[in-house]
């Protein structure tokens, strides 16, 4: 086993309906999932693995009262070459089986629950290039979502996959949006992105390794 695999493996925590976290800190995740209630638009994750952050994210609107949003999780699975860390590319887990898993383990978690849950398989860039006009919600009428409300990064972990996320993502958040970040110790996320934050109108909401959120206060 790799000491990568093995890093991975000793944070995981898995739960009796199959779906598992592989990180820590989750309740900057949750805190910032309840802080946009009343902000308008989409909830979006970046790199889903096993949905332990898609739940996360669920429970933190349903007990919050913040019924009815749309939550994309953006995977490309296939057991691609990962950024797993700055200047690190290995092929990890995010194996086609586990996407398997997770289809129905996210699905079933979700059915009956008062949250539109989308899985896409695509990765970031794809995403980007697919729906700049918005994604197409389909709610009793079709409502075509260019807003998000939350953003939680948690796909590739390298400064430039971070950077060009933010640019997507950027332009597209309103005021009182969340932009929560994932093992932030791996790139230089200190150094290259929070100061881009602030200068972007970003203000820090909470910090706790390896996580960061951000609140969008200006522009
Ligand atoms: C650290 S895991 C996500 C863990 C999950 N958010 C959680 O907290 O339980 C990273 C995931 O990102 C996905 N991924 C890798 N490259 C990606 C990309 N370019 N865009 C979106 N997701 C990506 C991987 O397939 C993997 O499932």
């Amino acid at each position: 086993m790799s000491i990568l695999t093995k890093n991975i493996r000793s944070v995981k925590k898995i739960f009796s309906d199959g779906i598992e976290v592989d990180s820590s800190a989750y309740e900057v995740l949750s805190d910032a999932a309840k802080a946009i209630k009343g902000v308008p638009g989409l909830c979006l994750e970046m790199g889903t693995r096993r949905a332990g952050s898609a739940k996360i994210i669920i429970n933190a609107l349903l007990e919050n009262g913040d019924l009815g949003r749309s939550l994309l999780c953006v995977d490309p699975y296939g057991d691609m070459v990962h950024a797993n860390e700055e200047g690190k590319f290995a092929r990890v887990d995010y194996t086609n089986d586990m996407r398997k898993d997770t289809q129905r383990n996210l699905y079933r978690y979700a059915h009956g629950k008062p949250v539109n849950v989308y899985l896409l398989i695509l990765e970031d860039i794809e995403y980007f290039k697919r729906f700049p006009d918005g994604y197409p919600v389909y709610d009793k009428t079709k409502h075509l979502m260019d807003r998000y409300a939350l953003v939680f990064f948690d796909g590739p972990h390298d400064i430039q996959s971070v950077l060009t996320e933010i640019e997507f993502f950027k332009s597209r958040t309103p005021r009182g949006g969340m932009w929560v970040f994932d093992d932030i110790n791996k790139y230089p996320h200190d150094e290259a992105v929070e100061p881009k934050l602030f200068e972007l109108g970003w203000k820090l909401a909470a910090k706790k390794s390896p996580k960061a959120s951000y609140v969008k206060v200006k522009g």
